[in-house]
């Protein structure tokens, strides 16, 4: 069951220490942020003079570089209560980001929730913005859970106590529950694909839902028979795990009445083994990320509604497994979307598409402002832009430019890919109204996503496709292997915006 946010209401394991002299602090680390020009006259600079300028003669001396990611521990430092320093690098003063300071704070959290620790303080500077503080929180937060879900011996633990030294309580507050929703989103994606199935991710859902305050529906599979929704069950029909349709709804203090301004929709195919075009072993052993989507989006509402912020939110996500047994959807199948759309199935391993027909179908009946989808869509996304960018598809720039801002504000890196009317020839069929694959591979995030156009009926849209960014197979500095929680935070940011 959740545990991301029990913290929020009761239990609050990071808390800010707005008037505290890092040096005075008792904590079993100190950790405190180093540009490359020096340690200056801020927090740093002023841990420096506590230790008699140890930190400065160190950087003179080269054993201290405050490039990016570099960690330095100085153990029992002079001048200071804490049992030892952690000189964290920046790179420069002059290219300082959110992105930064996020990956900086969560490499330091990592490293040291090597072992137990029952307080660590990290020292932030007045210079930094509320944002680049948030989401230095938040780094924190998510560096120090790993993968440990399923093992004896756990590599990481969480500390007993965060304590920032920082001006801004508020804002110490919000970054610590916008890592509980990237760890949330993590958490989903890393448990085994025989644990969350879609109806344990619905269970998850309304636990989340009960926590953070939101209103929430789930259809399981005689509702979505009486709602049409014949693509998603078309899809399901290779599991013994039927699938599930869950809605989420957060009326924000303030936001406008009427429809709501703003639908979050994720791919929730809790395993995709292809279908019967299977995968090979190596392309389905990471399988169980195929859910990411409708993790990144729980994960955002569940920050969206802990914040309170003034937005009606809507939050449905597509649950299915995607299997080969004796009822499994075939080649050749016509299905009728929800939309009443016929589509032709060329390869069941496209399915995600077909998922999110009738999911985007069932939002587009809300009629909210603009609709956002998060999908770990296809391998060709990867082709296009490597493991760590994900990619953005639209029929209406103003949305993707603000989603793009959003996202490049907290640090995730995002890349627009063209729709040209051209690609939609692709996707007709012979048969239907449409094909779940384009001619050939090439342009294949592409054809994807004017699929999916075709089920907004021009609401303003934006695809986000995190095949690459939603998964690490190896750790990162910053972040131990698994799933990344990709998009929690630029859905946060895009909501708090808008
Ligand atoms: N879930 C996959 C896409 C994917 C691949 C996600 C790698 C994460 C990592 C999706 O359902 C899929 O199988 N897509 C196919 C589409 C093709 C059959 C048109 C693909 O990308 O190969
Ligand atoms: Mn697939
Ligand atoms: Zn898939």
């Amino acid at each position: 069951m959740p545990e991301e946010f029990a913290d929020l209401r009761g239990r609050r394991d990071v808390v800010a220490e707005p008037a505290a002299r890092p040096e005075t602090i008792e904590a079993d680390a100190l950790v405190v942020f180093l540009t490359e020009g020096g340690v200056g006259t801020g927090a740093c600079g002023a841990v420096d003079r506590a230790t008699g300028g140890l930190l400065a003669r160190l950087v003179a001396a080269g054993e201290i570089s405050g490039k990016r990611f570099e960690c330095v521990p100085l153990l029992a430092p002079p001048g200071v209560r804490a049992a030892q320093a952690l000189v964290v690098g920046l790179g420069r003063r002059e290219d300082l980001d959110a992105g930064t300071l996020h990956r900086a704070a969560a490499t330091a959290a990592r490293m040291l929730a090597g072992r137990p620790r029952a307080r660590v303080a990290l020292v932030a500077d007045d210079t930094w913005t509320v944002r680049q503080l948030e989401q230095a929180v938040a780094g924190a937060v998510a560096g120090m859970v790993g993968q440990d879900l399923y093992r004896a011996e756990k590599k990481r633990t969480r500390f007993g106590t965060t304590i920032w030294v920082a001006a801004a309580p508020d804002a110490v507050a919000r970054g610590s529950a916008i890592g509980a929703g990237v760890n949330l989103a993590r958490r989903l994606v890393n448990t085994s694909p025989d644990d969350i199935y879609p109806q344990t991710f619905a269970e998850e859902a309304a636990a989340v839902a009960g926590r953070t305050g939101m209103e929430i529906e789930i259809w399981d599979e005689e509702r979505l028979a009486r709602e049409r929704c014949r693509a998603i069950l078309a899809v399901g029909r290779g599991s013994h795990r039927p699938p599930r349709l869950v809605i989420l709804r957060h009326r924000g203090p303030g936001a406008a009445d009427g429809p709501p301004g703003l639908a979050l929709v994720g791919k929730g195919v809790t395993f995709d083994s292809g279908g019967l075009s299977l995968k090979p072993s190596e392309s389905m052993l990471t399988m169980k990320c195929d859910m990411a989507g409708a993790a990144a989006v729980l994960g955002a509402a569940a920050t969206i509604a802990t914040l309170a912020l003034p937005v009606h939110l809507v939050a449905a996500v597509g649950l299915v497994e995607n299997m080969t047994g004796p009822a499994a959807y075939k080649l050749g199948d016509v299905i009728t979307a929800r939309s009443g759309t016929t589509i032709e199935v060329h390869n069941t391993d496209a399915e995600g598409r077909i998922v999110l027909a009738d999911v985007l179908d069932v939002v587009r009946e809300l009629k909210p402002r603009r609709i956002i989808d998060a999908a770990t869509l296809t391998g060709a996304c990867m082709v296009a832009l490597g493991h760590d960018v994900a990619g953005l598809f639209t029929n209406d720039q103003p949305l993707c430019d603000a989603l793009a801002a959003a996202a490049r504000a907290v640090g995730e890196p995002v890349w627009q890919l063209p729709m040209y009317a051209d690609y939609d020839d692709q996707i007709a069929s012979e048969v239907a109204d449409i094909k779940n694959v384009g001619d050939g591979r090439w342009g294949g995030a592409i054809t994807a996503a004017k699929f999916l156009e075709r089920f907004v009926g021009g609401i303003p849209w934006t695809h986000v496709d995190i095949a690459g960014p939603a998964f690490a197979e190896k750790p990162r500095p910053w972040i131990d292997g698994g799933g990344t929680g990709s998009m929690v935070r630029a859905f946060v940011e895009f909501a708090r915006g808008s």
